[in-house]
């Protein structure tokens, strides 16, 4: 059944690569965000920026300085964040592959970080699991999420049939997730974003 998600889950990112970058909740607002990564990412570092879709994040950290590795299951998403970092002259390690299952050794990296991909996951746990395995020890894992809704989101993207085997389907239930982060040995604190859809920020060390 997982295997039959992902590759629902990656064709339906293949498909919406063509106008994901259209809306601004996607790829708008681009100063606030840099000032927000800015403040959070100090120092010159080893980024992976999994889930990396067309570059959002990945972009705006390589143009702060630091070493950017993004991965993603989507090749069409993938192909508009090198085509970006191309005409940017950024140089950015691009990798098709799945976020629950990393090609990197433990401790590759100082941090972790995700826009909005938690809640696309049919095993939330095991990727943060994954994704704590591949931070060195001093290193942070930094979630930029949605919060919980009424409302199924993931039903938006997917049939309800997908949307159910997604346990943040619609948004990130914080108890839920303390589970999670237990089972990880993770601490984590949580700092709310003044944007509407894309409102968490969730630091865990
Ligand atoms: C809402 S988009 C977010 C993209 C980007 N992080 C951003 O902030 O614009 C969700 C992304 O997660 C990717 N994705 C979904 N499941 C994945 C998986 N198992 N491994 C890697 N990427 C995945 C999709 O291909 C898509 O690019």
């Amino acid at each position: 059944m997982v295997n039959n998600v992902k590759k629902e889950v990656k064709t339906y990112w293949d498909f919406r690569s063509q106008s994901y970058d259209d809306s601004p909740g996607h790829s708008g607002f681009v100063d606030i965000w840099r000032t927000v990564l800015s403040e959070t990412f100090k120092g010159k570092m080893k980024i992976l920026d999994v889930g990396c879709g067309t570059g959002f994040l990945s972009l705006i950290l390589a143009e702060l300085g630091h070493e950017v590795v993004g991965i993603d299951l989507s090749e069409g998403m993938l192909s508009k964040a090198e085509k970006k970092a191309g005409d940017l002259g950024l140089n950015i390690d691009f990798i098709i592959g799945d976020a629950e299952n990393l090609p990197f050794d433990d401790g590759s990296f100082d941090i972790v970080v995700e826009r909005h991909i938690l809640w696309t996951l049919p095993n939330p746990d095991k990727a943060i699991k994954e994704w704590s395995r591949v931070i060195k020890n001093e290193g942070k894992l930094i979630l930029i999420e949605s919060e919980k809704k009424e409302e199924n989101v993931g039903s938006h993207h997917y049939n309800e049939e997908i949307a159910k085997e997604l346990p943040f389907s619609n948004g990130i239930d914080l108890e839920k997730f303390k589970e999670i982060a237990n089972k990880c040995s993770l601490t984590f604190k949580v700092e709310t974003l003044n944007c509407e859809k894309i409102n968490l920020m969730i630091i865990c060390e």
